[in-house]
């Protein structure tokens, strides 16, 4: 069973907006109503659990009917942050170790259906797989402070994580509960969870893409529009 796990759990902060960026407009659409139903459509995936803050959760309910989701089987309520929403929904799937969890950030809604695919194939040969697109900047390591420069890493080995990271559900759980025991626990990703708290497991990396873009900023807005404009104009499928 392939498991879509959608992260909406949080409020946005950083672009700063009333009501949560993933209730944004995308054309006729909010935010995550496109990010639910590119997994709706896919033939893998069997379930969707949405992982909300408990405040919207009506209003994610409200979706189901207005966008005739068949595969939307729970509406969960997620954590302070984004790991207390992915391990609510590993706890969720706790009696179905085998299952394969498919997290993805409600906020990259132009996520195509080649990316969920591939998360998905992966999983038949490894426990753990993620999506990333090279570094086409430079990146700058700063000294502790970060006044000044301490390191320039070589960019051909760096990339910049996305989402969907599809895991069996056994993996994630249990590098959770190691990495919780930790009094250092930090994360704002799984594979980095995997790949701290479970270090012998190998981690498959898909190729993502540069459209899959995660809405952060106010500015993202206005590339997410011109991106899926233009995939309406030309017709082309994200
Ligand atoms: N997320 C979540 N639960 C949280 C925090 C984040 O499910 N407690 C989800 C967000 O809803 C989003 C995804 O994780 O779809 C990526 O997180 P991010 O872009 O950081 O979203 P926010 O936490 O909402 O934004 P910010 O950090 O600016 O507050």
């Amino acid at each position: 069973m392939n498991i879509a796990v959608i992260l909406a759990g949080g409020v946005g902060r950083r672009l700063g907006n009333d009501l949560p960026k993933q209730f944004l407009l995308l054309g006729d659409k909010s935010i995550i109503e496109h990010s639910v139903t590119q997994f709706e459509l896919n033939p893998h995936i069997d379930e969707i659990v949405i992982v909300s803050h408990e405040k919207y959760i009506k209003r994610m309910e409200d979706f189901i009917p207005i966008n005739d989701w068949k595969k939307v089987k729970h509406i969960i309520k997620g954590g302070s942050e984004r790991y207390e929403s992915c391990w609510a929904a590993i706890k969720k799937y706790e009696s179905y170790p085998e299952y394969n969890l498919i997290f993805h950030d409600a906020v990259r809604p132009l996520v195509s259906q080649e990316i969920i695919d591939q998360t998905i194939f992966a999983l038949n040969k490894f426990n753990a797989a993620g999506v990333c697109i090279p570094a086409t900047d430079t990146l700058f390591v700063l000294q502790d402070g970060g006044e000044f420069l301490a390191q320039v890493p070589d960019r051909t080995l760096l990339r910049h994580a996305q989402t969907p990271q599809g895991f069996k559900q056994h993996t994630i759980r249990k590098a959770y509960e190691i990495g919780l025991l930790d009094p250092n626990f930090t994360s704002s990703d799984d594979c980095g969870i995997v790949h701290k708290y479970l270090p012998e497991e190998p981690i498959y990396m898909i190729p993502g893409a540069k459209s899959n873009i995660k809405l952060t900023h106010k500015e993202d807005l206005f590339i997410l529009e011109k991106l899926y404009q233009s995939s309406i104009n030309n017709n082309f499928s994200i």
